[in-house]
């Protein structure tokens, strides 16, 4: 089957996702690859899109074991003709436990043939030099597993002569999903003093929950904790500091600190 045309699909708030569907793209080694970035808010689905590629490569972070909202709202936009798609799911370390099924399950049902799945690890959104949590991650062992990946996916399809050959790829997770967890508003902080009022941080809120003109004004109703604001900033002004939040980063860098490894898994 030809994989000339590869398209990259994906919600990726902090670029830890971006960075590995890239790689599994080069050892794809596609001539034609494209993107398609579901992250900012002006993604949302006006109108449904059918993907016109060979194969698509489809990823997104894990928030409490499952696809964030925000991401699935935005792949609403995206749909497949029996076409076969590779899925990602990202997660900070600790688990990514029914991501990659939900994925799955959303895919199948638009027009996707999921034939491979990955879970990747990425520096976790909490993640500070206080309380680690997979810092620089994916670092140049994951980026090589990515690579390493696309080129076994590519090797796999290389038999197949039509879509019809085509068998969903059993993906870890179970149902129903893990319970979706709305906490209470809260978001990052702004420190006045160190500030320069740059923007950075609006322009890569996937929410819009950011506003600045004299001073960063945030709706924390709609912030979902990406801390894409925090990382950005680059004057640290911008900082999380939710007790609860600090006490899970705290949890988090003490009980899931010991390194977690790619999975993959691929059809047949
Ligand atoms: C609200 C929230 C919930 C998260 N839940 C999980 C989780 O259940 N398991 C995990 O290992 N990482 C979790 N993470 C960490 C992200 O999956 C991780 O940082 C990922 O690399 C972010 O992807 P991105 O860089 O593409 O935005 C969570 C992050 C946030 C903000
Ligand atoms: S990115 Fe940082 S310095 Fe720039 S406006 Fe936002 S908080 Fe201020
Ligand atoms: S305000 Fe919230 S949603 Fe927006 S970038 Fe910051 S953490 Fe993410």
């Amino acid at each position: 089957m030809k994989l000339d045309s590869v398209k990259l699909v994906y919600f990726s708030p902090t670029r830890t996702t971006k960075q590995v569907l890239e790689g599994i793209t080069q050892g794809l080694a596609a001539s034609d690859v494209t993107s398609v970035d579901l992250t900012l808010p002006e993604a949302d689905p006006a109108e449904t899109v059918v993907l016109d590629a060979d194969l698509v490569v489809i990823g997104a972070p894990v928030y409490g074991g499952r696809i964030p909202p925000t991401a699935m709202q935005r792949l609403r936009s995206v749909r497949g003709q029996d076409t076969p798609a590779i899925l990602v799911a990202v997660y900070g370390n600790r688990a990514f436990e029914d991501a990659l099924l939900e994925l799955s399950d959303w895919a199948q049902a638009v027009g996707f043939v999921p034939v491979a799945g990955g879970a990747f690890i990425g520096e976790h959104s909490y993640n500070t030099s206080s309380t680690p949590i997979a810092p620089g991650r994916p670092d140049a062992a994951d980026l090589a597993r990515a690579v390493d990946f696309g080129s076994a996916v590519r090797q796999r399809l290389k038999g197949v002569t039509t879509s019809a050959e085509l068998v969903p790829v059993s993906l870890p997770g179970n149902r129903p999903y893990r319970k979706l967890h709305k906490s209470g508003p809260r978001a990052p902080v702004t420190h006045a003093d160190l500030c320069t009022l740059c923007g950075r941080c609006a322009e890569v809120c996937p929410t819009g929950a950011i506003t600045v003109d004299d001073a960063v004004v945030t709706v924390a109703e709609d912030c979902i904790l990406c801390c894409a604001c925090v990382k950005v900033c680059p004057t640290d002004a911008r900082v999380m500091e939710h007790e609860r939040v600090l006490q899970t980063a705290d949890w988090l860098s003490t009980e899931h600190g010991d390194r977690k490894e790619p999975e993959v898994f691929i059809y047949g």
